[in-house]
């Protein structure tokens, strides 16, 4: 499948955050108007820090945050307390700042992981009143691996059908929870935000030689736009 990909080349982290604001800001535009709703499902890491900073400060009152759904692409197993916690990174940099009514996080500090997948899993059938979820945005990082959400290279989830699925991996200390690639693979817009050096092979991988070993790889939305707004740094290999 040939994948249609954008790449939105910046300077700084701080660009790639100021990128992504001003389309995050133009998709909930479209989809309010045309749905009346904005539904986004954030990732965790570090690089979107510095766009739930910006969206708080610079953005507060532009966009129709009451109109907002946010869900998590994947969570870790702990507390929603915890450092870890991709929840506690948008409630401390995004949500305690905004009128967001309706965010719906993933309980993965549950004991029975596969439980909290069935749970999540009816809660976006329900919200979305499809068997079949279509996010307005997705935002995505990759990791030095290539790995996006919780989808690991090698992993049997990359082909797994369902919408979410319990990841565990020997490399990280957490369970996770996470979307899986046909949940990702149905948004209007997926959002890459790649920052920093150590992601430029990881970067050059996927871009140029469509390694399709990396997760990253096989993110291509069929429907909708996957564009990916990289730094120079991260970039120092394909251009
Ligand atoms: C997670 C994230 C993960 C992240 C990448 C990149 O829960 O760990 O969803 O997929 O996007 O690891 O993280 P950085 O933005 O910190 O480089």
């Amino acid at each position: 499948m040939s994948t249609s990909r954008e790449t939105m080349l910046c300077e700084f982290p701080e660009d790639v955050a100021a990128a992504a604001a001003a389309l995050i800001h133009e998709a909930q535009a479209q989809a309010i108007k045309a749905r009346g709703v904005f539904r986004i499902a954030l990732s965790g890491g570090n690089t979107p820090r510095l766009l739930f900073d910006r969206l708080a400060r610079e953005w507060l009152d532009n966009m129709k945050w009451e109109k907002w759904e946010v869900y998590w692409t994947d969570e870790r197993s702990v507390p929603s307390t915890d450092e870890h916690s991709n929840y506690k990174l948008a409630k401390d940099h995004l949500l305690s700042h905004v009128a967001v009514k309706n965010s719906f996080r993933i309980p993965a500090e549950a004991n029975d992981l596969h439980a909290v997948v069935v749970a999540y899993s009816s809660t976006l059938k329900k919200q979305f009143a499809s068997d079949n979820p279509v996010f307005d945005v997705i935002l995505l990082g990759i990791g030095s691996d290539g790995h996006v959400a919780s989808l690991f290279p090698g992993s049997p989830l990359l082909e797994s059908g369902s919408l979410l699925a319990v990841a565990e991996s020997d490399s990280h200390a957490q369970k996770r929870v996470t979307f899986t690639l046909r949940t990702i693979n149905k948004a209007r817009l997926i959002l890459f935000l790649v920052a920093g050096e150590r992601k430029a092979d990881a970067v050059r991988e996927v871009l140029v030689n469509g390694n399709y070993a990396l997760p990253a790889a096989r993110i291509d939305s069929p429907y909708g736009r996957v564009v990916w707004i990289i730094d120079k740094a991260a970039a120092s290999k394909i251009t």
